[in-house]
């Protein structure tokens, strides 16, 4: 679908916001997915436009943004959890209060917030989150709640200002929205339907982000590999033309859905030196019966011959995926062929979830709800197995060389630096500091579980 493309100029409202926002700062909590920590890169970018500063805690914030997700059902509580804790502080520091994101595409929250949390000043949704600095000065102006949420199919909007958390391993969408209404999923409610970035755009993006010390890049999309650029220029094509940009190195994508893969996307990743060759392939269930009812459009042996079809093309290939366990009508022999399909992929890595009603899909309205402790009980089961299987899996490093990006320090010791494999493992390692955004061989010496640890090779 061609959507509409704007450029967007705020330089007026930032100039204006400048004489009200003197030494005031902000506060972003991100509760989604990459695409929405791509967004709160762009709501930094506009906030400190308009004059605001990084606050240290949220205690400090003048203004706060909630961008929320709904993937989930616990979503909901755990936002009016943290905005009940805001309650008393706000007056402290003439705070705004903002909510914005997937749940506010929600008229069920919108319509709670307006009612039952007069605190919040201002709601806005996925379709105007480019808007925040007109509503962020209005409420200045004005002391007025502002509340706009737009129920469109969606647009495009270019020329936002971004700070971006990681500028060394940065997030780049090249699509918005989703057509595909798997029947648990709210995503295509909440974002609206498939658009993509022109691919000059996305090129120019990244070789900025190239010219400033960028290396690796992850691009972002519901389906990228039913990315359309028009005139036949598709998710392959931009693979081909990104690995032709100097100074990125590693190319992730996520997520691509197994109905669109295609065999030039294939020969695309393993033609492109850049591109990763570990790839994320959502299965969400085993069972052919339960991906009908879930409409993936696809069978349990299709997605089988898929990862064959990928790895005769591309040897070192690994594969990570999500799974969903208790979907409305799962019986124990399609738990079972869920069990089944994860032994024979070998996964690198498996997210599980346990099923969560969503308002508005068309699960919420099938009969056969599976019993909480069914759903855990299988759920703990899979996860008995992908850890069993990820931890043979991890072995197969210890002696190898693996060429990382170095991230930083690990979060949990400042004296150890961390980065991952091109599979995504992390390996951790003592080194010196200025080796922060470089990438470096590193001799895998041990496995602890779940990550690695090695030493530099000169
Ligand atoms: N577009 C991506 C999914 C994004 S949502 C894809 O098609 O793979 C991320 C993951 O959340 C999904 O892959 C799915 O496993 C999980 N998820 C989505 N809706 C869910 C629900 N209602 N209950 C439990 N997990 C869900
Ligand atoms: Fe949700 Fe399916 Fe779209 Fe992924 S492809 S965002 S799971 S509807
Ligand atoms: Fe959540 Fe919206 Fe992403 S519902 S997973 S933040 S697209």
């Amino acid at each position: 679908m061609s959507a509409k493309i704007e450029v967007v100029n705020h330089d007026a409202i930032m100039q204006e916001a400048k004489s009200y926002t003197n030494g005031l700062k902000y506060h972003i909590n991100t509760m989604g997915c990459k695409l929405n920590e791509n967004d709160s890169e762009k709501i930094a970018g506009m906030l400190e436009e308009m004059g605001y500063v990084l606050a240290d805690k949220v205690d400090d914030a003048n203004i706060v943004v909630f961008n929320t997700c709904c993937i989930r059902e616990n979503a909901e509580e755990k936002l009016y959890g943290k905005l009940g804790e805001l309650k008393n502080i706000k007056a402290k520091n003439n705070m705004i209060i903002c909510v914005g994101g997937c749940m506010g595409q929600e008229d069920h929250v919108v319509e709670k917030l307006k009612k039952s949390y007069h605190h919040v000043d201002i709601v806005f949704g996925t379709h105007n989150t480019h808007m925040l600095p007109e509503m962020v000065l209005e409420r200045l102006k004005v002391k007025k709640r502002v509340f706009d949420v737009w129920n469109i199919d969606g647009d495009i909007y270019e020329g936002l200002p971004i700070k971006r958390t990681s500028p060394k391993n940065a997030l780049v969408t090249i699509m918005y929205g989703c057509n595909n209404f798997c029947a648990y999923c709210i995503v295509p409610y909440t974002r609206g339907r498939e658009r993509s970035r022109r691919y000059e755009d996305i090129l120019n993006e990244i070789k900025e982000l190239a010219k400033d010390g960028c290396k690796e890049i992850m691009l972002l999309g519901q389906n990228v590999n039913s990315y359309d650029g028009g005139n036949g220029y598709k998710f392959a094509n931009l693979l081909r033309d990104i690995d032709k940009i100097e100074g990125i190195d590693i190319v992730r994508f996520m997520s691509p859905h197994p109905k669109d893969f295609t065999d030039d996307v294939i020969d695309a990743i393993a033609e492109c030196k850049s591109v990763c060759k570990v790839i994320h392939l959502p299965l969400q269930s085993g069972s052919t019966n339960v991906l009908k009812a879930m409409n993936r459009r696809y069978t349990k042996e299709q997605y089988l011959t898929l990862v064959d079809k990928i790895r005769a093309k591309v040897p070192e290939v690994s594969f990570t995926t999500d799974i969903i366990v208790g979907f409305p009508g799962e019986t124990e022999e399609d738990f079972e062929d869920t069990l089944d399909v994860v032994s024979k992929v070998n996964f690198e890595q498996v997210f599980m979830f346990i099923y969560s009603v969503r308002k508005g899909t068309v699960a919420e309205k099938m009969e056969n709800h599976i019993p909480e402790e069914v759903k855990s009980a299988r759920f703990d089961r899979l996860k008995a197995l992908a850890d069993s299987m990820t931890m043979e899996d991890i072995k197969k490093y210890v002696g190898t060389v693996q060429k990382i990006l170095v991230e930083g320090e690990s979060r949990t010791n400042p004296d150890v630096l961390t980065g991952r494999t091109r599979s995504n493992r992390i390996v951790n390692f003592v080194a010196d500091k200025s080796l922060i955004g470089k990438e470096v061989n590193i001799n895998i010496t041990a496995e602890k579980g779940w990550y690695l640890t090695g030493e530099v090779v000169e």
